[in-house]
């Protein structure tokens, strides 16, 4: 199988293509990725060399260079997005232009070169906030920032492309994910890096908001399984079931790199903030998969990458990041408040 990995570059895409790359000898991987801010060649340098890897520059929107890259591909798995909600509520430009528009040039070069299987990576987010219970796919989506409202628009017209035009194209709804080489914006590398350099974990309105945190290769797995088994436009939810609160995050990794407490802030919420995603995932576990990894295991096994790779996130920290997290986070942390004993 000669298979386009769009975005694959950033975190979760350059798990996958060493996912692909080590279980499946007959895959030939063509990855594609416009290096923005996210994207780092450093997640895909363990591949150089290998001849069934290759590398390709470029913008998702940008259609002639799609079109050359999907030339001869038999599956395309798109992972390519602005993926961060803070910076989604600074700037939702860039957002709707990758996440909708980059949609439409992959389906339509994809409809051009007859791709035999497609799989968007989508997210919970496009549930919005769930207060009780667990959404399965049939749910109303209801995104509620322009991240998820943007990844909600991308994976529709992903779906009308089936719909219209028979194309087999399949979504994947997943969990926040965690593991090696997550961009340090995200919740658990932000606290993990601040901790072991003794800075404030910034922790948004009470603490409470609750999310499932899955492993990168599970989560690897699950879209993998829906690439070769899934059935054409369908959806399939991708969770863990296992619910944890941002201090209980916090806590935890606190604990891992045995640092104090007191490092917890709580600071002006996120505007819009999803108090709870909570996925109902049976329809993916009826093709036979399973997460390999409890929370617990996910959480130690990413503490200790970041623990073993200070070069790779400080490189980062170093950078143009600085800017970011001064603008999200300097008041604020100004402002904060400490979490009480418990
Ligand atoms: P990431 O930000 O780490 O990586 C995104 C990659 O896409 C980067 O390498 C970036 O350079 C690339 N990219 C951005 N715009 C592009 C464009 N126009 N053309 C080509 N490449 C472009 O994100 P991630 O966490 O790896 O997420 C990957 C996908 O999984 C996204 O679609 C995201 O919505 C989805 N997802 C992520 C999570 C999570 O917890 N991280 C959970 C569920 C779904
Ligand atoms: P995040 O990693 O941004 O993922 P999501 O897209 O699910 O919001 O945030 C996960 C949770 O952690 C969410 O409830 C917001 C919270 N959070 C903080 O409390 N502080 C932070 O600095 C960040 C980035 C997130």
């Amino acid at each position: 199988m000669r298979i386009l990995v769009t975005g694959a570059a950033g975190f979760i895409g350059s798990n996958y293509v060493r996912y692909m790359l080590s279980k499946q000898p007959d895959a030939h991987v063509v990855a594609l990725d416009k290096l923005t801010y996210a994207g780092n060649l450093a997640n895909l340098a363990a591949f150089e060399g290998n001849p069934r890897f290759q590398f390709v520059q470029a913008d998702i929107c940008d259609p002639d260079a799609v079109g050359e890259a999907l030339a001869g591909c038999d599956a395309l798995v798109n992972f390519a997005a602005e993926s961060h909600v803070d910076r989604s509520v600074i700037d939702p430009m860039a957002f709707v232009k990758t996440n909708v528009e980059g949609i439409r040039v992959l389906m339509e070069a994809a409809r051009t070169h007859s791709v035999q299987r497609i799989v968007q990576v989508s997210t919970d987010e496009v549930y919005g906030h769930v207060p009780d219970g667990s959404v399965n796919e049939q749910t109303l989506l209801a995104p509620r920032n322009p991240y998820s409202a943007s990844k909600a628009g991308g994976e529709l017209l992903a779906l009308s492309y089936f719909t219209s035009f028979g194309l087999p194209v399949m979504v994947t709804r997943g969990v926040n994910t965690i593991g090696p080489s997550q961009y340090p914006e995200k919740v658990v590398p932000v606290f993990v890096t601040n901790a072991i350099d003794d800075e404030q974990l910034p922790i948004y309105g009470e603490g409470k908001a609750v999310r499932e945190y899955m492993y990168v290769t599970d989560h690897c797995t699950g879209i993998d399984l829906v690439l070769h088994r899934g059935e054409p436009g369908a959806v399939y939810n991708v969770g863990v079931e296992y619910e944890v609160d941002t201090v209980t995050l916090a806590t935890s990794i606190l604990e891992l790199l045995e640092k104090p407490r007191s490092l917890m802030r709580l600071i002006e919420d996120r505007p819009g903030h999803d108090y709870r995603y909570s996925l109902d995932s049976a329809r993916l576990e009826a093709l036979g998969w399973q997460p390999k990894y409890t929370f617990p295991q996910a959480l130690a096994e990413t503490v200790n990458w970041y623990v073993e790779n200070e070069d790779w996130w400080r490189a980062i920290k170093s950078g143009s990041f600085g800017e970011y997290y001064a603008r999200n986070y300097a008041e604020r942390l100004a402002r904060s408040r400490p979490v009480a004993a418990g």
